[in-house]
């Protein structure tokens, strides 16, 4: 595997600048989808601190399942139409969530949980999974992460094969 130097930058822009190429070419020249969820969801962690909780759920037989994540226990199952998750992937929208308190049906997986936002993963305007990334401060996720996280299911979509999810 090539050499990745993924950290933390001071400014959003430019951590996400250096994240997404080197999420590129570290999954390039992987198949396996879930190995490869399972590095991007560590490659995030490791450049977003403000993120405590990464990653992906899947869609199986019309529900959301945990898949490759970092962070505390998560819920296993959630429901399309449910909490967080469950409404961006009906919607088919990003959620960005500044206080979870305040979101009517918010799931409560780990109580440092504050704010949260869920990006459906769309292939061929099916939901295949959601993006979840959660933090232990209010407010923490902006538009700037919403667009790049948007581009991180972009590459999702791109290795996924339908056949493997
Ligand atoms: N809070 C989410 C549940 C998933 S976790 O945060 C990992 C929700 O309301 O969908």
């Amino acid at each position: 595997m090539e050499e990745i130097k993924i950290s933390a930058t001071e400014d959003r822009n430019t951590t996400y600048k250096e994240l997404l190429p080197q999420l590129e070419s570290l999954i390039a020249r992987e198949d396996d989808f879930i190995a490869n969820l399972a590095n991007i969801s560590a490659a995030l962690k490791q450049a977003l601190p403000y993120a405590s909780w990464v990653g992906f759920y899947l869609l199986k037989n019309g529900e959301l399942v945990v898949g490759p994540f970092q962070g505390k226990v998560a819920c296993t199952r959630i429901k399309i139409g449910s909490g967080v998750c469950g409404t961006a992937a009906k919607r088919k929208k990003t959620i960005i969530v500044p206080n979870v308190y305040e979101f009517p049906g918010h799931i409560f997986c780990d109580s440092d949980s504050k704010s949260e936002i869920a990006i459906p993963i769309l292939k061929n305007e099916d939901v295949i999974g959601v993006l979840d990334l959660d933090s232990a401060e209010y407010n923490a996720f902006h538009d700037v992460d919403a667009e790049n996280l948007q581009r991180v299911a972009n590459i999702v979509v791109s290795l996924a094969k339908v056949n493997r999810v």
